[in-house]
């Protein structure tokens, strides 16, 4: 039986297309592997997103390529983001590479790479393989979002991502996933509805929508009674028996009105946790971003969110060193973090990246700086983490286990509805399990309880 690794860089919209993927070589007989040495077909899902991360793929094919002297047969391919923006360009950095995929077409990865293989093993190389085969397939093709829909992958969690929307059109100065990911499209919610019934029929007991703009889903179409596209999608997901828990990612201030703060009043299943990137606590930085918001309304909209849902925790991601950020606008960020009081923070050194307007921009902040800025920022953001969950300890939360603990075996772990992670005893719970628990500790990130029933 042949079979494929597939290692996967990125956010959650890289982690579906790779669970699709998967599916993909699963159904076509092949079984997957956790170690690239004894893999056939090797992939990875990269990301474009910052520097670092293009870096460490092309680091990892370069190694395993290098490794396959002895098993000239194997199919190496990139898919994700860098494959879209850089293309053919790859095979120049990795020749042995065999295979790029961009975004909308990683419906080909599995035949692209099983056909080669097989090529492969009816005609073995006789020489270790320098060059790969070089076949490059990006740009848009409308198949890939219908095939959403026709190849659901199988489910081994009781959580799922549902894709309900892709692209982005805000052009933030900053950021290169417009151009991977291409324009805004929503999917049919009828369509986004039975991919849920089907996952839930299958064990699914939490989904996570995703879109690069949840809250902008069917923008193009008027509100219904005041309730926007998404807000009435969040409805009717709400709607579907045996759905126990309901979380999106990311919403964007843009768009983010009343109608959606309400929400978290009346569907219960709606977690209470919300990922909503601040990116920085400057007006004038926020500006210079392209992000059409000053501080003051996402502060607001903070207020607003924890005034609907009080146990609400709220998380978030964080740009220091963008160009032009004074020690004075840093500082702002900084005070803005004590504000909010977020459960946790994404922070990150701004990486100028090809084709966007910030990397040309005047008065780059140096690494050195950039850096500083980062510890200093963690610093206070790990304070505030470690204290908002210290005061968990003593509160009853409701955690859906999701199978054994990495570090422990012998013990579970789960996540509360606010997605914070509790390691708990055995007890007579199993993967997919709601238990009501009694924190009893916090070491920091992680908490611990004993079962309540
Ligand atoms: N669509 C989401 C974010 C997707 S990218 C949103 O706009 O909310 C995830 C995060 O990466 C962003 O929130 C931003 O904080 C960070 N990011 C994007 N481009 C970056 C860059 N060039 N340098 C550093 N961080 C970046
Ligand atoms: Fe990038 Fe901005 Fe779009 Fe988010 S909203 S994906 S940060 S351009
Ligand atoms: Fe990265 Fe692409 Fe997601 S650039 S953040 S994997 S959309």
């Amino acid at each position: 039986m042949p079979s494929a690794y597939i290692k996967t860089y990125g956010c959650q919209m890289n982690e579906r297309d790779s669970e699709q993927v998967a599916a993909m070589f699963l159904a076509g007989g092949y079984k997957l592997v956790d170690d690239p040495k004894h893999a056939d077909v090797v992939l990875i899902n990269t990301c474009s997103v910052r520097e670092k991360a293009e870096l460490k793929a092309l680091g990892k094919m370069g190694l395993l390529c290098a490794a396959s002297v002895s098993r000239p047969w194997v199919v190496f391919g990139f898919m994700g983001c860098m494959s879209e923006s850089r293309g053919k360009e790859l095979f120049r950095e990795i020749p042995r590479l065999d295979v790029v995929t961009g975004t909308h077409r990683f419906h080909r990865v599995f035949s692209l790479c099983d056909s080669l293989l097989r090529d492969r093993l009816n005609n073995p190389p006789v020489v270790p393989l320098r060059r790969g085969a070089h076949i490059c397939e990006v740009q848009p093709d409308e198949q890939a979002h219908n095939f959403i829909r026709d190849h659901l992958p199988m489910r081994t969690s009781c959580s799922a991502f549902v894709s309900i929307m892709q692209g982005c059109e805000m052009r933030c100065s900053y950021c290169i996933v417009p151009s991977t990911r291409g324009v805004e499209r929503s999917r049919p919610a009828a369509d986004i509805i039975a991919e849920i019934r089907e996952l839930v029929a299958n064990g699914v007991k939490e989904v996570t929508l995703l879109g690069q703009i949840v809250n902008r889903y069917g923008k193009d179409e008027p509100p219904v009674n005041g309730r926007s596209s998404f807000v009435r999608l969040l409805e009717a997901v709400h709607e579907i028996d045996g759905l126990e828990r309901i979380r999106f990612t990311s919403p964007h201030p843009i768009g983010f009105r009343e109608d959606l703060v309400r929400a978290f009043s009346y569907l219960p299943k709606l977690c209470s946790h919300i990922h909503f990137p601040m990116q920085s606590g400057s007006d004038r930085i926020l500006q210079l971003m392209r992000r059409p918001y000053k501080q003051a309304k996402y502060l607001a909209l903070c207020d607003a969110m924890r005034n609907a849902r009080p146990d609400l925790a709220i998380t978030t991601d964080i740009i220091v060193g963008f160009p032009g950020e004074t020690e004075e606008d840093y500082l702002l960020t900084k005070q803005a973090v004590e504000r909010v009081q977020f459960d946790n923070a994404f922070i990150f050194q701004y990486s100028p990246r090809r084709g966007t307007p910030a990397a040309e921009m005047p008065n780059q902040i140096c690494l050195r700086e950039k850096e500083a800025r980062n510890h200093d920022l963690l610093d206070t953001v790990n304070r505030i983490a470690i204290a908002r969950n210290a005061a968990l300890v003593g509160t009853r939360q409701t955690i859906l286990v999701e199978g054994p603990s990495k570090t422990n075996p012998t013990r579970l772990q789960g996540r509360t509805s606010q997605n914070k992670p509790v390691i708990i005893e055995q007890g007579s719970a199993r993967a997919g399990d709601l238990v009501p628990v009694l924190i009893s500790e916090s070491s920091g990130f992680t908490l611990y309880a004993g079962q309540t029933y």
